[in-house]
């Protein structure tokens, strides 16, 4: 029996009947929908509505349910309109009309999105205790970088060195700041719309703080017009989504540049790479580049569910089963992803030698030769200009600023001295930059033991949740 067909003259037109159902992909909502029916059916029974007789055999129906489709196969149905329709006409088959009484008071329209909220607030934890995987196999990476260098770039063009850590260490910074959004988002997906009714709220004077607590939601939403209609935390949990993609696409960008042959800073995993059909030398980058080209998809999903919002008035509207797609797509793609990416890190080998090598050279330490004079007293400005001029010479030479003789600098400013090559070694050119979130090695090791707290603070969390 459908679940609104008493006012109808006429059967639906069958090729828009099939083309309205949700149930082939809300059907992923079903463990939710089977623990918020029964949170409602508890609050049935305070309401006077069903007897205790009545609970049991609606909870264990509803369970039956549960075990009957647990299997992860996808379910093949050819009434079910949407997930809330199959649970109901499965539970009138297992206890008979009774089953019917389970709808009193309560719409379809609370429903589906409790299912939502349940279902993203799955997904926050479960991706929050990926990153935490991901982050450890960075941090783990730069522990044992120790203090191999890497040419920073400002442009694309060679700036300073930095620590390899240093660098990796700026990915665990944006990967734990997505974490942290997701927990934002958490807070806010935490409430819990049932009681909400059609727009109004429910019907029946249901516990709606019973219901709330019985799904572990911090409290149920303020109004049942928003609640309804609110699809704000879908939109918040993508934007989320986005902006990790955006991060994985950048780093993945920069990793395919470094493992070209012609930076060689680091050597593809063969367990994530591919080979052409044509040319046998190859071995292409493919997971970073579906890494970049999927992060597309996220970014286009956040864009389909603005605009499906943008125009609808309140409350529920039936556009709002188009937020689904999206969503799970956009989920499953990170979902994917993750535990790739931190296979990838721990299968990579990186290069020391030639980013150390490529570190040297390129001037990337003319800052720090400018620094010498401006410690010795020379305006800074100036310090600038007589590095610059030092340079070009270089140029013209063919040489590093280190192959400059004493009396060369010297026509530059009579400040310099012997102590000036010991400043342009690297070691030296990483340790001044002795500040908080600096390169210098010391500080870079207490980033690391910072970050690895953070990572062991998330775990926690992600433990808490589980
Ligand atoms: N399948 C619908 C959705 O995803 C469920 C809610 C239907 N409500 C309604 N009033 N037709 O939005």
């Amino acid at each position: 029996m459908k679940m609104w067909s008493g006012r109808f003259r006429h059967p639906l037109d069958p090729q828009f009947e099939r083309w309205q159902r949700s149930f082939d992909f809300d059907q992923r909502l079903l463990r939710y929908e089977i623990a918020a029916s029964a949170a409602h059916a508890r609050a049935l029974k305070n309401a006077g509505i069903v007897s205790s007789d009545e609970l049991i055999s609606i909870l264990e129906g509803l369970q039956k349910i549960g075990q009957e489709t647990g299997s992860g196969k996808p379910i093949e149905d050819d009434e079910a309109e949407d997930v809330h329709h199959y649970v109901e006409k499965h539970l009138v088959a297992l206890i008979g009309d009774l089953g019917y009484k389970l709808h009193s008071g309560r719409s379809r329209n609370e429903q589906i999105v409790t299912d939502l909220r349940l279902y993203v607030r799955a997904a926050i934890d479960e991706l929050r205790g990926q990153l935490s995987e991901l982050c450890d196999a960075f941090v783990r990476r730069a522990e044992q970088a120790d203090i191999a260098a890497v040419p920073g770039y400002t442009h694309l063009q060679p700036a300073e060195p930095v620590l390899l850590a240093h660098w990796l260490l700026a990915y665990v910074e944006m990967f734990l700041r997505d974490a942290d959004r997701l927990a934002d988002c958490r807070e806010r997906v935490n409430a819990c719309p049932l009681g909400s009714g059609s727009v109004a709220g429910a019907t029946l004077t249901l516990d709606r703080a019973l219901m709330a607590n019985e799904l572990d939601f911090s409290a149920p939403t303020n109004n049942s017009i928003d609640a309804t209609s609110d699809r704000d935390f879908i939109l918040e949990f993508v934007n989320v989504l986005s902006l990790l993609a955006l991060h994985l696409s950048r780093w993945a960008e920069e990793t395919i540049l470094f493992s070209s042959q012609e930076f060689g800073y680091l050597h593809l995993p063969e367990a994530y790479s591919t080979g052409s059909s044509a040319m046998p030398q190859k071995k292409n980058p493919d997971l970073l580049e579906l890494v970049r080209g999927k992060t597309g998809r996220v970014i286009g999903a956040e864009t389909t569910l603005s605009v499906t919002l943008k125009g609808l008035p309140l409350a529920y509207n039936k556009d709002l089963q188009e937020t689904q797609q999206p969503l799970f797509d956009a989920a499953d793609t990170i979902f994917t992803l993750l535990p790739l990416i931190t296979g990838f890190m721990k299968a990579v080998e990186f290069d020391y030698g030639r980013m150390s090598e490529a570190a040297q050279s390129g001037f990337m330490n003319a800052w720090a030769a400018a620094t010498y004079l401006v410690k010795r007293g020379v305006a800074s400005r100036l310090a600038h200009e007589q590095i610059g001029k030092a340079v070009k010479l270089c140029l013209e030479k063919e040489c590093e600023l280190q192959d400059l003789t004493l009396d060369e600098l010297r026509a530059l400013n009579p400040a310099f001295d012997e102590s000036f090559y010991e400043c342009l070694k690297l070691k030296s050119v990483l340790a001044i930059h002795d500040v908080i979130g600096g390169t210098a090695p010391d500080r870079v090791r207490q980033a690391l033991a910072a970050a690895r707290n953070k990572i062991e603070a998330l775990r926690e969390e992600v433990h808490a949740h589980a």
